[in-house]
């Protein structure tokens, strides 16, 4: 079969069994051309409430699912590879967490949307990368603990200097990989760029950039601009995403290693195989993790709107 074919052949059964289909920006674009809603991990998470279909399929990693789940739980909620997890929410477990916790007493818990239900269960609010700093910014409480990725925590305490924001070692591998060696070779081979990056990198890389955002934050911008070349420093499709986007505009990766095995595991097969009903996996969870991990869910929505 051709990948038109098998496009088709998910189209008919989105319709045959109800499914809506969600994609976060760093899927392929074979996959991204048949979803239903595309977007950063705040955007596609929340996107599910807006559709009556009865069946969802996330096509990203575990944590996303986990959050349309949350926020849906009468749906049925399938992550379409289950392989795909998030390395960064691997890094923290309860008993992690409970520590910091207790190393700081009276800091409220703030944590990013790439964890565990359990921690979820245990923060007072949720955030990603495209709402942490309205939403910590229109918190009353001063002193926050922020979990776990320390260099997301470090660039919106800088945005928000009036507040005390306490952080864990803990981030992203793919993005922290790069420093500013990296940068200052990238700027070298690419000298008229514009270098747009992800809050998940390191100091010294959001510090040199001329535009840091999220997933979608990074792709907007460089759709808008008037630059015509651009240094992307985030998970390498969103490059190939706008190469197609802006063909008369030239988009390079700030590093080749940046690319996310996880966010590359699902394929389309796997997501012909969820629609038809045999593959992926279903997310489910106990009425009481559903119940605690969605308020903090609840309260991201209510302060980042
Ligand atoms: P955003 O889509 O919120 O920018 O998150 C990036 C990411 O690493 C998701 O796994
Ligand atoms: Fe997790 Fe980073 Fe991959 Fe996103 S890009 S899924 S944060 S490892």
């Amino acid at each position: 079969m051709t990948i038109a074919q098998i496009q088709d052949e998910i189209r008919a059964l989105k319709k045959e069994r109800d499914i809506c289909v969600l994609a976060h920006v760093y899927q392929a674009r074979e996959i991204i051309e048949v979803a239903d809603f595309t977007g950063d991990s705040y955007a596609v998470s929340v996107s599910a409430q807006k559709t009556a279909n009865s069946r969802v399929v996330m096509c990203g990693v575990r944590f996303m699912a986990e959050t349309v789940k949350l926020l849906s739980p009468e749906k049925t909620v399938y992550l379409a590879n289950q392989e795909a997890g998030c390395p960064m929410a691997d890094q923290l477990n309860a008993a992690r967490l409970k520590a910091a916790a207790e190393k700081y007493p009276g800091h409220a818990v703030v944590c990013y949307m790439n964890t565990t239900a359990e921690i979820k269960a245990m923060s007072e609010v949720c955030v990603t990368s495209s709402s942490a700093v309205k939403i910590i910014r229109a918190m009353e409480e001063h002193d926050i603990l922020f979990v776990p990725d320390c260099n997301l925590g470090a660039y919106i305490a800088k945005q928000i200097p009036e507040k005390t924001i306490r952080l864990i070692n803990g981030g992203c591998p793919i993005h922290a990989a790069v420093g500013a060696g990296d940068v200052a070779a990238a700027r070298r081979a690419h000298p008229g760029a514009l270098l747009l990056v992800h809050p998940e990198c390191v100091p010294d890389v959001v510090t040199a950039a001329d535009y840091v955002g999220s997933s979608s934050g990074i792709y907007d911008y460089a759709v808008k601009s008037d630059s015509r070349e651009f240094l992307i420093g985030t998970e390498t499709s969103i490059a190939e995403h706008l190469q197609y986007a802006c063909p008369d505009k030239r988009f390079y990766y700030l590093d080749k290693k940046m690319m996310c095995h996880n966010m590359k595991a699902t394929t389309l097969m796997d997501l012909y195989h969820c629609c038809a009903g045999d593959g992926g996996e279903e997310i489910t969870m106990p009425p009481e993790l559903i119940a605690s991990a969605g308020k903090c869910i609840d309260r991201m929505i209510e302060l980042g709107g």
